[in-house]
């Protein structure tokens, strides 16, 4: 990435344009997030109801006194650890923080990511930059430049390349606005490692406050029903489709790939950290095959595939045709 692209885009941020930019998560479409009339344009692009916080990226904490009036001690060890990284923190906002931003609610998410690029962004655009996963409100986020521009077309000025995303899924979020922290979305970083580095054992996710609709149990939905189950369940149900003349497309980790028309199959890294730095460009192969219907593996229950999990229940809880 030269420096032009980058000025190009902190250019387009300050007259208030969208520019996708890449994390180490996944891609952001960004705006900035103290100008307001961008942000309206952002949720416009993303088809994102009002009312939704959006995570405010930042290039480091010097910055964050803009932002939060409170950083708890337990958010101080996090950020710590684990910034610039794959975790979004939910802290008490700054007076002043709009309401665009933290949805009305009285916190902000921020994270500080260290995908080179959009460190070399905010460090130039030197202010924070309002970011959702860069995908049409409700679908499979972006883990390429190419599928932001599948995603969003000409609604967005200015997308920049960063190759593809490390982690594939997004961030770790924690709400630490309370006496103990609370796991509000799974990812890369693991529930065990939030308690470690705090030194106490993270409590519920206190109902009725703030609003994660990454939470959603219809969220990161590809087109086509998805549905998880054990292998030879799945290798029984593929091959009935198939003698029904309907098309299935695979997402599975071992077996054998069985000669049946119509199949499309895909095999999926064996590791937990593989399988998601993949699983979003995986779910997007399989959407577009044009299928009957996406059968996906069932996958360990150990705690390092929880968000990889926790991804698959939305995606099939978002792709049924009966749900909101
Ligand atoms: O990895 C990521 O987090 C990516 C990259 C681009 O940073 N961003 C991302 O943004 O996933 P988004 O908007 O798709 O998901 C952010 C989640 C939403 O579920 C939102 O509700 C939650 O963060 N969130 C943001 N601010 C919040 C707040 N103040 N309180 C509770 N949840 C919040
Ligand atoms: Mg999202």
């Amino acid at each position: 990435m030269n420096n032009s692209e980058i000025d190009a885009a902190v250019a387009t941020l300050k007259r208030g344009g969208l520019v996708a930019f890449p994390t180490e998560t996944v891609y952001g479409l960004g705006a900035d997030a103290s100008n307001p009339d961008a942000l309206k344009k952002l949720y416009a692009a993303k088809g994102r109801p009002a009312g939704h916080p959006v995570i405010v990226h930042l290039a480091e904490v010097a910055q964050l006194p803009q932002w939060v009036r409170e950083v708890t001690p337990a958010a101080q060890k996090l950020m710590q650890k684990f910034w610039p990284g794959p975790l979004t923190l939910i802290l008490r906002r700054a007076p002043g923080v709009s309401d665009a931003v933290t949805g009305g609610q009285d916190t902000v998410g921020l994270r500080i990511p260290s995908h080179p690029v959009a460190q070399s962004l905010l460090k130039k655009f030197n202010g924070g930059i309002a970011a959702p996963s860069a995908n049409r409100f409700g679908r499979v986020s972006a883990t390429t430049a190419q599928h932001v521009k599948q995603e969003f077309g000409d609604s967005v000025d200015l997308v920049l390349d960063g190759g593809q995303s490390e982690v594939g899924i997004e961030s770790t979020i924690v709400d630490v606005t309370g006496e103990r922290p609370a796991l509000l979305r799974p990812g890369h970083i693991f529930a065990r490692e939030i308690e470690e580095t705090v030194g106490m054992p993270l409590a519920a996710p206190h109902g009725g406050s703030p609003r994660a609709p990454g939470t959603l149990a219809a969220h990161y939905a590809p087109n086509a029903p998805l549905m998880v189950m054990e292998g030879d369940l799945l290798l029984e149900l593929a091959t009935s489709l198939a003698r029904q003349g309907k098309r299935a497309a695979v997402l599975a980790r071992g077996g054998l790939q069985p000669m049946l028309s119509g199949l499309t199959w895909i095999s999926a890294p064996h590791d937990a950290a593989a399988y998601a730095h993949d699983l979003y460009a995986n779910l997007r192969v399989l959407d577009t095959a044009g299928c009957d219907a996406i059968l996906v593996e069932k996958l360990p229950q150990q705690p390092e595939w929880a968000a990889v999990n926790d991804r698959l229940g939305r995606a099939a809880a978002g792709s049924r045709p009966t749900s909101t």
